[in-house]
């Protein structure tokens, strides 16, 4: 698939067909998600890898599948096929940045942890359309739980969940009523 096709079909998948993913598929997804830039090469992107069906249930009751269902959505997160608790580790950030050849201080700004858990996360959902398959992230309500259960240590953050499945018709997020937001695209200057 070009690229330009799976930026394009990318959209978050909020219910699955529960169908088993395709040998491998889930293997190509996360290494990709391994692939992508990192400051200074200090590589502190994680990811815990659920294809346990008991499990996922368990994290979709953590993050309170069944009140969303009750209020008129999907069984999104428990219909997945599997899940990717997307994890960064602040600590090797800050070993890698107190080497010689780098600045600690570089992290006051902006902390490139989040930069590249978010350019990971991109990684995998396009990986997951490249696959034929959907892919959500969830990144609210459960997530201490849920680290908790899969026994995340504490100085390590969840930057969110990410379910792949094979999607199913879905209700839209409400979000996506506002549209898209003009006027960022400045050339040559602000
Ligand atoms: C960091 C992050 C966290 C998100 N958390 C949630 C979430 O908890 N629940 C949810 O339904 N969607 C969540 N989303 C999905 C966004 O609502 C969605 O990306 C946005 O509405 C645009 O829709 P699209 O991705 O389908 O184009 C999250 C997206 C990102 C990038």
């Amino acid at each position: 698939m070009e690229l330009r096709d799976a930026l394009r079909r990318r959209r978050m998948v909020r219910n699955y067909t529960g169908e088993p993913l395709p040998a491998g598929a889930l293997d190509r997804i996360v290494d990709a998600g391994f692939r992508g830039p990192s400051a200074g090469w200090s590589q502190g992107i994680s990811a815990v890898v659920v294809d346990d069906p008991e499990r996922i249930g368990q994290i979709a009751l953590l993050c309170g599948e069944d009140d969303y269902v009750a209020s008129g959505f999907d069984r999104w997160l428990s219909s997945a096929g599997a899940h990717i608790v997307l994890c960064v580790e602040p600590g090797v950030y800050r070993k890698r940045y107190s080497e010689p050849d780098k600045d600690p201080a570089a992290l006051e700004g902006v902390p490139w942890w989040w930069v590249d858990g978010g350019a990971a996360l991109m990684a995998i959902l396009l990986a997951a359309v490249d696959e034929g398959l959907g892919a959500g992230v969830h990144g609210a309500r459960g997530m201490d739980a849920v680290g908790a259960l899969l026994g995340i240590p504490k100085d390590v953050e969840v930057l969110g969940l990410v379910t792949i499945g094979h999607p199913a018709p879905d209700r839209r997020s409400g979000s996506l009523d506002r549209g898209r937001r003009p006027g960022r695209d400045h050339r040559g200057g602000w």
